[in-house]
């Protein structure tokens, strides 16, 4: 909500946000709605999509919410519905929900786990796009960002499932790039480390130490996401599609700085189950 985008530059436009009741997906939210866009949160819990978006209302934004997990068609299938309704057109998408479950060795992953974990973060995507080509983009054109993580460009402790299904929806993105060039552009975002409920097990009691060894000396917060997805959604990056966008406080250049240790893996490590999966 603090994010200073380029004046009015989404006026007219209408964007869908899943997983935008907090965290990245509503600084997202709150980017995108402050630059003139009308936007459709979602996320499963109904009371938190009723604050997002009374909060949202608050702040001046056009905003409508849309209950329901990602995982399920029928729901992927009511939020398009309703931007379409409620603004006439669906111009942005930006697939923002996502789990880490299941957390830990994969030799001990349930199969039905690791498949819901593709359901949330990478078919999800895929319907979501399709559905908004066949509502809107493929006739008016739009704009797609999928949030990815920093995370896969490696292996990491006990997130398996977790970067495998992102790596899975990165290389989606660069697909769709392609095929649905030139009507829509197509991008990922990679988030680092970044001050959310989902990643709390991570930086809390830690922060310090995993801070010291960042390049640029700090965590993410979440409008150091959103200012990214908002210039990737904008005609100032008209000419950008496939794109991967590091916004990681320099933690995959961390070796070159000298900066020690990377105690996001010893975070990682020491965590047998977070207590949030959502
Ligand atoms: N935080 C980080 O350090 C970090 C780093 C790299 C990438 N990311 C990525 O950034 C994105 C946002 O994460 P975050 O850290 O902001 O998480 P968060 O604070 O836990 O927020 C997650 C949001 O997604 C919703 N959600 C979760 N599962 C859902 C589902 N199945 N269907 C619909 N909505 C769902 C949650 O609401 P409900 O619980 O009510 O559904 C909530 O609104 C994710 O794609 C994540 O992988 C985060």
């Amino acid at each position: 909500m603090n994010s200073r985008p380029a004046q009015n530059c989404l006026e007219g436009r209408t964007a869908l946000v899943t997983g935008a009741s907090r965290g990245i997906g509503f600084a997202i939210a709150g980017a995108l709605a402050g630059a003139g866009a009308g936007v459709v949160v979602t996320a499963r819990d109904p009371d938190g999509v009723t604050a997002a978006v009374a909060q949202l209302r608050d702040a001046g934004a056009r905003a409508a919410g849309c209950a329901g997990s990602v995982a399920d068609p029928a729901h992927l299938d009511r939020c398009t519905a309703l931007a379409v309704r409620e603004f006439g057109r669906l111009d942005i998408l930006v697939n923002n929900a996502a789990t880490n479950a299941p957390y830990g060795p994969l030799m001990e992953a349930d199969p039905d786990q690791w498949r819901q974990a593709f359901a949330v973060n990478v078919e999800a995507a895929l319907r979501l796009v399709q559905l908004a080509w066949r509502a809107w983009m493929r006739e008016h054109g739009g704009a797609v960002v999928n949030i990815c993580t920093e995370g896969t460009h490696g292996a990491g402790p006990r997130v398996g499932a977790y970067g495998t299904s992102k790596a899975a929806l990165r290389h989606l993105t660069q697909q769709l790039a392609g095929e649905l060039a030139p009507a829509v552009r197509v991008n990922a975002v990679s988030p680092g480390l970044v001050r959310t409920e989902m990643a709390r097990f991570v930086w809390e009691g830690a922060e310090r130490r995993i801070a010291e060894g960042l390049p640029l000396g700090r965590i993410g917060e979440p409008d150091d996401v959103a200012r990214a997805v908002l210039w990737l959604v904008s005609d100032e990056s008209a000419w950008v599609t496939g794109a991967d966008l590091l916004v990681d406080g320099g933690t995959r250049v961390r070796a070159a700085a000298g900066t020690g240790s990377y105690a996001v893996h010893d975070q990682l490590r020491a965590t047998s189950s977070p207590e949030r999966s959502p």
